[in-house]
């Protein structure tokens, strides 16, 4: 058995990705591993989206050349490949900074690992001796066949399941290169998705999580004869699978929140009530530098319509501070939105310069001192919602999926429909449950709580 290191950064897109990869080659003989020392095969599934996710995958990739070196020393080796964002938008480049790398290949290209890898593994035999470049096989191709296609099913149960349903995006935010580095907006055929969705459901997973960049953009290609499927009916459909318990979808666009959509959350009991719908500032000024294509006001509207259609739902939401040309006062009507919205959790960004967006090029950059301060600003009111709203679940019980083993031994860790993170004491045979758990404490980063019944 061969041992295979994957280090995923970024999105829950990638997550996906890298399990996916493990799939393809366990039947070659990869078995996972945590440890990067004892790795044959070392994959940084990477993240372009700020420029820290990139700094961090070279740091990285020193870290691993060093343990290659060790390994030789041994008698051993290790390939060295880097996939995801990063690799699609930098393809070769990364081999002229970092010559150690073997396989550099795209997100939507890693179908074809096998293939490259047994190429890395012909090179490597050929320039036997000759210690300290990799043998540089890149693959960045947008291949007319779908890597969806190609890849087996998975044969790893998961209680908590990812499902990619779409890939891309269209909508071209100014400060985002993922319409680059994912391609154009691309919706996989809904009569594929539910049968992976049965699949899952019948290796165990209880809930299924919905990806895709643009997730509510959704537009499947119909089943024989029938009209296009948007993202309310593949739901509906998922719901109707035995066994999954639980749906959520990540990540939405405002200006994609259809009625049947927000309809789907007052009438399918399994879609859980939380939703992470991005803002990203609360000035129309600067929501129109951004080219969001939607407004303060038609973006509070939603969720007003969200509100009435089930109260108790959570909200999140992601933030970029520092914008170009972002003013004192633009950053004081994103504070206000967020007075007004109280999310129940959030992620916030200074604004990262990236390379090919139009963002890159306008004037009026906001010096590094001022991101920061508004960085923290707005991180001081989001932190103090999330944990009023964490606090104001103690005394509730909640229906709990207990996911993973927590951080101190005898501790459980899982979601709360809201998605909060929640520990328990309890027994490892929980695993993979979905359980009753009365709310005790709440705290900034989750709740902790007890179990009451199993069920
Ligand atoms: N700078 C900072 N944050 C960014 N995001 C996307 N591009 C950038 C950038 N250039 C954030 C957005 C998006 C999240 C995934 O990452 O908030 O919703
Ligand atoms: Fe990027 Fe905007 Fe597309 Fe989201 S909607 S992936 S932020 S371009």
């Amino acid at each position: 058995m061969q041992k295979l290191f994957i280090k995923t950064y970024g999105c829950q897109m990638n997550v996906y990705d890298s399990e996916r990869i493990a799939d393809i080659l366990s039947p070659m003989g990869y078995g996972l591993t945590e440890n990067p020392d004892e790795a044959d095969l070392a994959i940084l599934n990477t993240c372009h989206i700020r420029e820290k996710a990139e700094q961090k995958m070279y740091s990285d990739l020193g870290r691993l050349r060093d343990r290659r070196d060790e390994r030789r020393q041994d008698k051993q080796d290790m390939i060295i490949a880097v996939g995801g964002c990063v690799a699609q938008a930098e393809g070769a480049e990364i081999m002229r900074q970092a010559p150690y790398v073997d396989i550099v290949f795209g997100p939507q290209a890693y179908h074809r690992l096998p293939e490259m890898i047994a190429r890395a593994k012909r090179a490597k035999d050929a320039k036997e001796g000759k210690v300290g470049k990799g043998v540089g096989v890149v693959d960045t191709d947008f291949p007319l066949e779908s890597k969806f296609d190609t890849l087996p099913q998975t044969e790893v149960s998961r209680a908590a399941s990812f499902l990619t349903i779409q890939e891309g995006c269209d909508k071209f935010c100014t400060y985002c290169v993922v319409p680059y580095t994912r391609g154009a907006e691309f919706s996989r055929p809904a009569g594929d998705i539910l049968e992976e969705a049965k699949h899952l459901a019948r290796l165990g997973a209880k809930e299924i999580t919905l990806l895709g960049q643009n997730v509510n953009a959704y537009h499947g290609a119909p089943i024989l004869g029938d009209k296009e499927w948007g993202l309310a009916r593949l739901i509906r459909a998922v719901a109707d699978i035995d066994g999954i318990e639980r749906i959520r979808y990540v990540t939405s666009h405002p200006s994609d929140m259809t009625q049947d959509l927000i309809e789907a959350h007052r009438d399918v009991p399994q879609l859980m009530p939380y939703l992470h719908l991005p803002v990203q500032a609360g000035s129309n000024r600067v929501l129109e530098a951004m080219n969001r294509k939607h407004t303060r006001e038609s973006y509070l509207e939603i969720l007003e319509q969200l509100r009435q259609v089930r109260p108790d739902i959570a909200l999140s939401s992601d933030f970029i501070v520092g914008f170009p040309g972002e003013s004192d006062k633009d950053f004081e009507q994103t504070l206000d939105l967020v007075r007004q919205v109280r999310y129940a959790q959030a992620y916030s960004f200074k604004y990262s310069i990236r390379p090919g967006t139009p963002a890159g090029l306008m004037e009026l950059q906001v010096p590094e001192e001022v991101k920061s301060e508004r960085l923290q600003q707005l991180q001081d009111v989001l932190n103090e919602h999330q944990l009023d709203f964490n606090k104001a679940s103690v005394g509730k019980v909640m229906k709990v999926l207990i996911e993973r083993k927590g951080r101190h031994v005898g501790n459980l860790s899982g979601r709360s429909p809201y998605m909060q993170s929640v520990t328990i004491e309890g027994n490892d045979r929980l695993l993979g449950q979905i359980i009753d758990v009365e709310i005790k404490s709440g705290h900034a980063n989750g709740v902790r709580g007890s179990v009451k019944l199993v069920s």
